[in-house]
């Protein structure tokens, strides 16, 4: 994807990415699903495989809930009523406060570039709150998925994670199926341990919405931009 990131980039988001190339080049987060059920056999086997991420010294320091039906809307309803009534969140592993300016610019052009995609004026705080809150109704996807530790909190932990998580929305574009990974559904770990009767041990990483694109769906095909590769990779000989 060769892309001036001044400009905002919209690519079709149908069909299957069967190659690894598709896959990472066609995954993008998406915020707006179709009702359309997903198979359970391509759940399983989306996961099973997702299971072969790699991590330190084989300690796979995970565990996958994946919601459908009617768990799938009881605890989208519980999440939602508590970002609702809420006035901060408590996630299990506190997100960042600080970020270097480079990265903080990147991520005020993100937070422009989705709400024109949604629709969205920037000054609407109103409709820029009802969009937040759509995280936690899993953008509207039939699939709602959670990812808990029990380990002790580390670098590695979190890097043998982010191996799964990139795996597990790989294996979904590739047959077919959207994602959208997000720390928001972490904000109220205790909502998702009531509701999934999970013990206190177990911690809230994140979460991802999953299913089919609703296709003709501005917000579904915008591309985010990334960094000129110059700026963050160099070959040394
Ligand atoms: C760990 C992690 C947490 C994220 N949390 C959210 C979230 O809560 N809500 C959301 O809409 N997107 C979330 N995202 C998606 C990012 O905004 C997105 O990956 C980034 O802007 C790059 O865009 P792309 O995924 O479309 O390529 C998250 C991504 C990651 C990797």
């Amino acid at each position: 994807m060769s892309a001036d990131a001044n400009e905002t980039q919209y690519i079709d988001i149908d069909g299957e990415a069967p190659r690894v190339d598709d896959a990472v080049l066609s995954r993008h987060s998406i915020r707006d699903y179709s009702n359309r059920p997903v198979p359970r056999e391509t759940l399983e086997e989306l996961f099973e495989l997702a299971l072969r991420a790699p991590s330190w010294k084989n300690s796979q320091p995970w565990r996958i809930y994946v919601l459908t039906g009617a768990t799938r809307d009881r605890v989208a309803a519980s999440l939602v009523k508590a970002a609702r009534e809420t006035q901060s969140s408590q996630p299990d592993f506190e997100w960042p406060a600080a970020y270097p300016a480079d990265a903080r610019r990147r991520m005020f052009d993100l937070g422009m570039r989705v709400y024109e995609a949604a629709g969205i004026e920037r000054k609407d705080k109103a409709a820029r709150d009802e969009f937040m809150l759509r995280n936690f109704n899993f953008f509207g996807a039939p699939v709602g998925v959670f990812i808990t530790t029990t380990f002790e909190p580390n670098y590695y932990v979190a890097l043998d994670l982010g191996c799964l998580l990139e795996s597990i929305m790989l294996l979904a574009r590739a047959r077919g199926l959207a994602t959208c990974p997000q720390a928001a559904l972490g904000a109220f770990p205790e909502v998702v341990r009531r509701e999934l009767a999970l013990s206190d041990a177990e911690r809230v990483v994140c979460g991802l919405s999953m299913g089919y694109a609703t296709p003709d769906s501005k917000l579904n095909r915008f591309h985010s931009p990334r960094a000129p590769l110059a700026e963050l990779l160099q070959f040394r000989e």
